[in-house]
């Protein structure tokens, strides 16, 4: 039996994309060759995220073998829609081409991490971010610093080299450390910022209360991970 593989990246479907968002957001997208370089782009970018994605897997079984624990709860990855990616060079005022994303932009290939543990959030990151062949471009600890609305997760950009035939690309890869606990609380925080259909004072009660329920579950986090240490110590 022969199967079909699909191709990955494909020209047509991507100019087909392209069409489709500059009918939705009413403005210019990419052409002709920057049609090929976009598909290239969106090809070595899913190839960074692959290589962290394997080195995380790697690190999670390791810990499972020695520590008889997986941090990893589970990960998620994605590659930025065109439609958001234009968004964003359009409301930074930045050039629309293949070369000012690849400069300005960061977050084209984003891996969300989920521990179960805040001290699996570091234990991994830091295990990563030593590496010798990555390389950290940007740190930001929003849980030693959680922003004003509450909300908690350790952003690392980092740069990986994907190997094609003409050598080693560097391309960066945004990775969202975060906890269950923290996952969860960033969902409905971000359900909540896009729903538009509601009153305005009932979202801010919703937006404050949010803002209580981060701390509170801070604590419970810190609570529960006592428990789980000195479960493991007495085991
Ligand atoms: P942008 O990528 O343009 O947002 O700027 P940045 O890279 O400086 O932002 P930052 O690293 O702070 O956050 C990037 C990503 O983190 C966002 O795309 C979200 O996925 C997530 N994030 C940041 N702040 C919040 C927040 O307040 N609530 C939720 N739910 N997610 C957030
Ligand atoms: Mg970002």
């Amino acid at each position: 039996m022969m199967l079909e593989r699909k191709q990955r990246f494909n020209v047509p479907e991507i100019r087909s994309r392209m069409e489709q968002v500059s009918a939705e957001l009413g403005t210019e997208t990419f052409h002709g060759a920057q049609i090929v370089q976009y598909a290239e782009l969106e090809q070595v970018y899913s190839g960074a995220m692959r290589e962290i994605s394997t080195k995380l897997e790697n690190l999670d079984d390791e810990f499972q073998l020695r520590d008889r624990h997986n941090p990893i709860h589970h990960m998620e990855c994605r590659l930025k829609s065109i439609g958001s990616t234009i968004g964003k060079l359009r409301k930074r005022g930045l050039p629309l081409s293949v070369e000012s994303i690849r400069e300005n932009l960061f977050d084209i290939a984003g891996i969300r991490v989920i521990c179960n543990y805040e001290q699996d959030v570091y234990k991994v990151a830091d295990t990563l971010s030593e590496q010798s062949d990555i390389e950290v471009i940007r740190v930001k600890d929003y849980i030693a610093n959680p922003k004003p609305n509450g909300y908690r997760s350790l952003h690392v950009i980092y740069s990986v080299p994907v190997f094609l035939t003409d050598g080693p690309h560097p391309t960066p890869v945004e990775v969202q450390f975060r906890t269950i606990a923290m996952d969860y609380w960033a969902s409905l925080e971000h359900r909540l910022r896009y729903k538009n259909d509601m009153e305005d004072a009932d979202k801010e009660r919703h937006i404050a209360t949010l803002r209580d329920c981060a701390k509170e579950l801070s604590r419970i986090e810190s609570t529960m991970q006592s428990i789980h240490n000195e479960i493991g110590e007495a085991e």
